[in-house]
């Protein structure tokens, strides 16, 4: 990274959580095999809303048959304590990956299924909500009105348009999860609504999925009870079946896949990067670190050297954002893709 950009602020805790983290050493879960998918799916129930979400997911592919679609994950999964959940595991995403990268895509032409983690970043909404960017920073009232400050105007204008744009072609479609659950079933049902698209299809998976959660068998219904004396509460969380090879032998095996790689240890970001590649046999891994995510990623693809994308200082001084230069790379790859797929379609 250029040594100019300053250092994010530090997410580590203690200087003793290293030396007690996970040892990412130790060898990968092996890819799920056609028996853990059935494990999975016939013993975790699909969410009451996926028969009408997957209509109009349907709908949207329909419409859009001779575009190219891209369906775009992100946020992150949470992994329910308790069946009617109080508490649950949760992890940092924010989702700003999936939406930024989201609008570049849609400035390219792309139809966007956007499954996103329910509250986290949208497309276009992005640039005014939450807490860093609250909507009413950028108002003032003027005659007892509400007006958009001068100062913001040309900006809002620039973002309402787009944003419009792709709601008036009927460009993006917005689907909400919150669970790792109702990720994998909404994943599994959206990949197989995308297999008319063959290779238009674009799988950008940017999303922050749970590793380790606890199945149904060992889910307590209620309210997890402290007890009275400080007991410890000791959890066995089970490991989330890696569906990703799935996805690409057989969920959507026309589609060109993109998953991302996230790592805090710079030392072994591209290895395991490599590693997923490997074991999943898709098109490309996108790395990036906790760090240093808004400034540099690695693109690791088969049989090729790895390419670093890198904000300079100016564009990092001018807030240019680093999924608009992700986007075209990722383009340029996708238009390659098409035109091989072209002889066996
Ligand atoms: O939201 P931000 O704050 O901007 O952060 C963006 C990000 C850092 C979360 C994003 O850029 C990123 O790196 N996401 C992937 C995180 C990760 O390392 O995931 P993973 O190793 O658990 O999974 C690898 C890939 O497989 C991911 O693309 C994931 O979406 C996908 N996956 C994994 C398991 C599974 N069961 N299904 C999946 O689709």
């Amino acid at each position: 990274m250029d040594s100019h950009i300053p250092a994010p602020p530090t997410r580590r805790l203690s200087t003793g959580a290293l030396k007690n983290a996970i040892d990412r050493s130790t060898p990968l879960l092996p890819p799920a095999l056609e028996i853990d998918e059935h494990n999975y799916f016939d013993n975790n129930e699909p969410p009451e809303y996926l028969e009408s979400m997957a209509k109009t997911a349907e709908e949207f592919v329909r419409f859009h048959s001779k575009n190219r679609i891209v369906l775009v994950t992100s946020g992150g999964t949470t992994v329910p304590l308790e069946n009617q959940t109080v508490r649950f595991i949760d992890n940092f995403s924010a989702g700003t990956r999936g939406a930024t990268s989201a609008e570049y895509l849609l400035e390219n032409g792309y139809a966007v299924i956007f499954l996103h983690r329910q509250f986290s970043l949208l497309p276009y909404s992005r640039h005014y909500s939450h807490s860093t960017n609250c909507f009413l920073d950028f108002m003032e009232e003027r005659d007892g009105k509400v007006v958009v400050d001068p100062q913001y105007q040309l900006e809002m204008l620039s973002v309402l348009r787009k944003y419009q744009h792709a709601k008036s072609q009927n460009l993006l479609l917005l689907l909400p999860f919150t669970t790792i659950n109702q990720y994998l079933h909404t994943l599994r049902a959206l990949s197989e609504i995308l297999q008319p698209a063959r290779s238009r299809a674009l799988f950008y998976l940017a999303a922050a999925v749970s590793d380790f959660f606890v199945p149904p068998s060992k889910i307590p219904e209620h309210k997890i009870q402290s007890k009275a004396g400080g007991s410890k509460l000791t959890m066995i969380l089970d490991p989330v079946p890696k569906f990703l090879n799935r996805l690409v032998d057989h969920w959507a095996p026309s589609a060109m896949i993109i998953s991302f790689k996230l790592e805090t240890d710079s030392e072994i970001l591209l290895s395991k990067a490599r590693q997923a590649l490997d074991r999943y046999s898709h098109q490309l891994v996108i790395g990036n670190l906790l760090q240093t995510r808004k400034y540099e990623v690695v693109f690791v693809e088969p049989d090729l050297p790895e390419v670093w994308i890198r904000l300079s200082n100016k564009e990092n001084a001018d807030s240019i954002e680093i999924e608009s230069k992700i986007i075209p790379a990722v383009i340029e790859r996708h238009t390659a893709w098409i035109e091989k797929s072209k002889d066996t379609e």
